[in-house]
């Protein structure tokens, strides 16, 4: 396969290096989320709650583009010097500053919950972005503190340059390491009715199971309150066991994702909690004549 840019710059020592930033940051932003009553902050900025796909790329579109305008328009008053031009580029840098705030935070609060290569990679563009935006702050207070206009814009155009450079590594973090994509995106699930190898009487009540469908489809299945439920066994956030994971919430029928914490509603497969956004596919039950389980996926046809 051939490398990308990513590839190159966290492999070797470049790797252990930023492993050591990596484990800085971490402590940083772990060590946030575990102050008491952060989880909902943590669940806003994933983009679990209300958005229910990743806020981090939204944001980022805001800042990109909102920084482009900047830039745009700094060209513009380079050639023209038309003072009428400076309060909007002044009101676009202001905007795009106050995005990319989110921007950062939904960004290290995602990656936090990332690990090897993707986490290396994670930590310089966010690193690089922190850096970035630490100049356009500068660039902003010349403008607005009476200071050069043009030194202001030539800071805000090599801020621009590395910002565009920058996103090209969130984009590979997105696209090469699938970062925030939906890992059941692609599954296929059959939609008759399934007999499992998994009898419904085998079944401890709150005990999750691990069972295949006919095409290998992954479920996991838990008796609560003597009613069966099936869904996804692949956590949407990164692929984790959730038929490894243990039952939580008041009446222990969400589940929780043993690597980075997600909970599903076990009987509706909605996430609960992040880092995953997305929702795990659901299934009816029933139990066969031979009192086997048979699933079919909800909402879909068959019979
Ligand atoms: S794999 Fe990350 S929370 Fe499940």
């Amino acid at each position: 396969m051939p490398e990308t840019i990513g590839d190159r710059l966290v492999r070797g020592d470049k790797g252990s290096f930023l492993d050591g930033l990596g484990n800085a940051v971490g402590a940083v932003v772990g060590g946030f989320y575990r102050i008491p009553g952060t989880r909902p902050l943590k669940d806003v900025l994933h983009g679990t709650w209300a958005l229910r796909h990743p806020l981090h790329p939204a944001l980022t579109d805001a800042v990109v583009g909102g920084l482009t305008v900047v830039a745009v328009l700094d060209v513009i008053y380079l050639f023209q010097r038309d003072p009428s031009l400076l309060r909007a580029t002044d009101i676009a840098l202001v905007v795009s500053l106050i995005a990319a705030v989110g921007a950062l935070a939904s960004g290290y609060t995602d990656w936090n919950e990332t690990f090897g290569n993707e986490r290396r990679l994670g930590v310089l563009h966010g690193l690089l972005m922190s850096l970035i935006s630490v100049g356009y702050l500068v660039s902003l207070w010349l403008r607005v503190g009476g200071g050069s206009r043009d030194a202001a814009i030539a800071l805000g155009l090599i801020c621009w340059v590395l910002l565009a450079a920058t996103a090209h590594l969130g984009g590979e973090m997105a696209f090469g390491f699938g970062t925030g994509v939906d890992r059941q995106a692609w599954a296929e699930v059959p939609g008759d009715w399934e007999t499992l190898a998994l009898r419904a009487d085998a079944l401890e009540e709150r005990k999750v199971v691990r069972a295949q469908m006919s095409n290998g489809f992954a479920l996991a299945v838990a008796k609560l309150d003597g009613a069966l439920y099936a869904i996804g066994a692949v956590c949407t956030h990164a692929s984790g066991p959730l038929d490894e994971g243990e039952l939580v919430g008041d009446d222990k029928c969400d589940v929780k994702c043993p690597w980075h914490g997600s909970v599903f509603s076990f009987r509706s497969g909605t996430a609960l909690h992040g880092p995953a956004t997305m929702d795990e596919p659901t299934f009816e039950t029933r139990i066969a004549a031979d009192g086997r389980v048979e699933v079919k996926l909800r909402g879909a046809g068959g019979h």
